[in-house]
């Protein structure tokens, strides 16, 4: 199994979500495990079970400081346990823009409704009022607006009729401790999820000028130009023509670019099967360190490489300046 994710969770108070994670933590096949549980309340009784189930701990009381500088006396101790995401779970604090920052993308929170309905406080209440049939809870990613950013996975959890509020949030409590560490495991693995590499590629060549996905032969492939007379610039291959591996096939300047590839790194690159001596290259996308950013220069190479003369010459011409 790959190297376990290093998550680092915050909370405030009691603590079950944090329980949640710490039970499942403990399955040999479970892709994470927790470095820290950290706390601004030294008496936040979550903190007292991590203890015990031999987990470090971190506290320092936010009375006093201004909300940047506790923020970063927080970040400093997550970063010095080595974890790499952050774990909100009732952690009652509204985050600096800083923090979150730094934490974009690698920072999850689980909130009591089905957002975007009823951000804040007092969801359970507004839920009933409102005659909603269902409630339920959200992991999300964090960004700087309260309760915002990207939902990850929803549990729907039925309101009964004779529900109060306090009856409605303890089965919700139920369905989070389900919700959140199987949202976490999933989220850690992402890299190696086919579906979730289709996507990175997807967004990177469609952002390209003048781009259309059309499959060819069942695989995703990528065209510049109109949808009669576009080319192809990029494919998706997994498992295709019964390769192992999950690849991006792009287009180079030719064989010599193709083989200087190969010879520079031949764990990333390969010449795809059936693209023969056209100057196709196949990279790797399933190594587990794939690096974005050099994906998007050779979609954006291999889109030069096809792309009408009218909007080349306008890219030659913006090089200049
Ligand atoms: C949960 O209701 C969660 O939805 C919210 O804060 C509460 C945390 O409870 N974000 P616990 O400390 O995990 O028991």
């Amino acid at each position: 199994m790959a190297e376990k994710a290093k998550i680092a969770i915050l909370i405030s108070g009691r603590g079950s979500n944090m329980a949640a994670f710490v039970y499942a933590a403990k399955s040999p096949d479970c892709p994470y495990a927790i470095e820290l549980v950290a706390s601004n309340d030294p008496d936040a009784p979550g903190l007292q079970l991590a203890q015990a189930e031999g987990i470090a701990t971190f506290a320092h009381p936010h009375k006093g400081l201004a909300r940047e500088a506790h923020d970063a006396i927080m970040h400093d101790a997550i970063v010095r346990s080595g974890a790499e995401y952050v774990v909100l779970a009732g952690y009652m604090r509204i985050l600096s823009d800083g923090f979150v920052r730094k934490w974009t993308d690698h920072m999850l929170n689980i909130h009591p409704s089905l957002l975007p309905k009823y951000k804040g406080l007092d969801t359970y209440q507004r839920a009933i009022d409102a005659g909603d049939r269902v409630a339920g809870c959200s992991v999300h990613l964090v960004t700087a607006e309260l309760d915002d950013g990207p939902v990850l996975a929803q549990t729907e959890v039925a309101i009964l009729p004779d529900d109060d509020a306090d009856r409605l949030a303890s089965r919700i409590l139920i369905a989070e401790h389900q919700l959140y560490p199987a949202t976490l495991a999933r989220y850690v693995t992402r890299e190696a999820d086919p579906d979730w590499i289709l996507d990175q590629v997807r967004q990177r060549a469609l952002a390209l000028a003048e781009t259309h996905e059309r499959p060819s032969f069942g695989a995703p492939g990528w065209r510049v130009g109109s949808a009669t007379t576009g080319k192809y610039f990029a494919y998706f291959a997994q498992s295709h023509h019964g390769e192992a591996s999950i690849a991006l096939l792009v287009k180079t300047t030719g064989l010599d670019e193709q083989g200087a590839l190969i010879d520079a790194d031949p764990d990333l690159y390969y010449a795809p099967k059936f693209y023969g001596k056209s100057g196709w290259i196949a990279i790797r996308l399933d190594t587990g360190s794939t690096d974005w950013d050099h994906v998007a220069d050779r979609l954006y190479r291999s889109w030069c490489q096809v792309a009408p003369k009218r909007l080349t010459r306008l890219i030659a011409i913006a090089d200049q300046f």
